[in-house]
């Protein structure tokens, strides 16, 4: 029997809606391979911002350190601003756990309508690898003559030789024990200092990954080939702007962003990693029960295979396209009428 200890932020809106999902999941898949979970819930969110004017308690991050994983919701509420819950929350598990890999599996899965012309299921299954700690989301630069005709902004982006070499490495790795070929997103013929470097530092890393292929293309036309062909990739390395942009497009061309996982890891394992569907808090079906809560449950499953349990992980990502490929049962957004509980308990029925 394993004890991993899982904290849990389901946050704002539908983010409610979707982890008690995940976690029946898990408890299902749990007691069939012997792993145990054990949950605590926390409250940190927009909501508690509106109340106590933070998102979390300033031990926030102490608390959280002795878990095994952290599984998240999505936070936002109306009336609080983004930027909010981005830095009073997210950023800080982020960037304090040293969780400098974000990734983003995309598959179409058969029974979910890709709106591209020709996916079908099995074609497009990739992973995308975001840099997520530093790069042109950073606190450095300012603001002048604020209100005159002079005002300006200035955002400088930061790019380190470790920060860059450590996502690069985890791409090729993974792509390596993929389909073997990785792409890196860059625009090195319009941002001429940080991309070139960007650039410099893939190809000095690729020399250590020889069995693995890899090219690299500008931002502007990968998002073209995102659309137009989508299955020639298997990784895709990018900068933590980039890679924001590119995994939102990818999780809508594979069907709609109700489905789409990620995780922000920190290979090193020193600090707990995080798992968190990729939509946001839904304001406009929060509490009508009608979330899909594939996100989170690929999410989840993400979190079992990362704590060492690749097979329980992988009956859960084998029983979500059985769900979708033998029966009708879908929520709303792909088309059906279902609930997030019945949606649920169809994928459990499954287990
Ligand atoms: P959103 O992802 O919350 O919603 C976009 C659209 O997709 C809406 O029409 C929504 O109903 C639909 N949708 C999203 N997830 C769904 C699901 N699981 N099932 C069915 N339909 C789903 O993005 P939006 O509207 O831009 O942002 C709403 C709030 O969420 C904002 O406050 C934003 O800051 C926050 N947000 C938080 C994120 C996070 O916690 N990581 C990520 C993205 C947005
Ligand atoms: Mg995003």
């Amino acid at each position: 029997m394993t004890t991993h200890r899982i904290a849990l932020i389901p946050g704002d809106g539908i983010g409610n809606e979707v982890i008690p999902a995940a976690r029946r999941v898990l408890e299902t898949v749990g007691a069939q391979h012997g792993i145990t979970l054990t949950y605590d819930s926390f409250d940190w969110s927009c909501e508690r911002y509106v109340k106590e004017g933070a998102m979390m308690p300033s031990d926030g991050l102490d608390t959280l350190r002795a878990y095994d994983a952290i599984l998240l919701g999505a936070v936002g509420y109306p009336g609080v601003a983004d930027h909010v819950s981005l830095w009073g929350l997210l950023i800080p598990i982020r960037r304090g756990f040293q969780q400098y890999v974000n990734l983003r599996p995309i598959r179409v899965f058969e029974g979910v309508p890709s709106p591209l012309r020709s996916a079908k299921a099995g074609e497009v299954d990739f992973a995308i690898v975001r840099e997520n700690v530093e790069g042109e989301y950073s606190e450095i630069g300012g603001r002048l003559n604020r209100g005159l005709p002079e005002e300006m902004a200035v955002q400088e982006a930061v790019f380190t030789r470790k920060g860059v070499d450590r996502v690069v490495d985890y791409a090729f790795d993974l792509a390596r024990r993929r389909r073997g070929v990785l792409t890196s997103a860059t625009k090195s013929n319009g941002i001429v200092h940080t991309m070139p470097f960007w650039d410099e530092r893939v190809a000095e890393r690729a020399a250590r990954h020889p069995e693995v292929r890899w090219d690299q293309e500008h931002i502007d036309a990968l998002a073209a080939k995102f659309v137009l062909a989508p299955e020639r990739f298997d990784v895709v390395v990018a900068s933590n702007l980039f890679g924001d942009i590119l995994s939102d497009l990818a999780a809508a061309l594979a069907g709609g962003i109700g489905i789409a996982p990620a995780a922000n890891l920190n290979p090193e394992r020193e600090f707990p990693s995080m798992f968190e569907p990729v939509h946001g808090s839904a304001p406009d079906i929060a509490g009508l029960g009608v979330a899909n809560p594939l996100g989170a449950i690929w999410s989840a499953a993400m979190m079992l295979d990362h704590l060492g349990h690749g097979e329980a992980a992988g009956r859960i990502t084998a029983a979500i396209a059985a769900v979708l490929a033998t029966t009708s049962v879908r929520t709303p957004d792909l088309g059906g009428t279902a609930t997030t509980d019945e949606f649920t308990d169809a994928l459990t029925a499954l287990l």
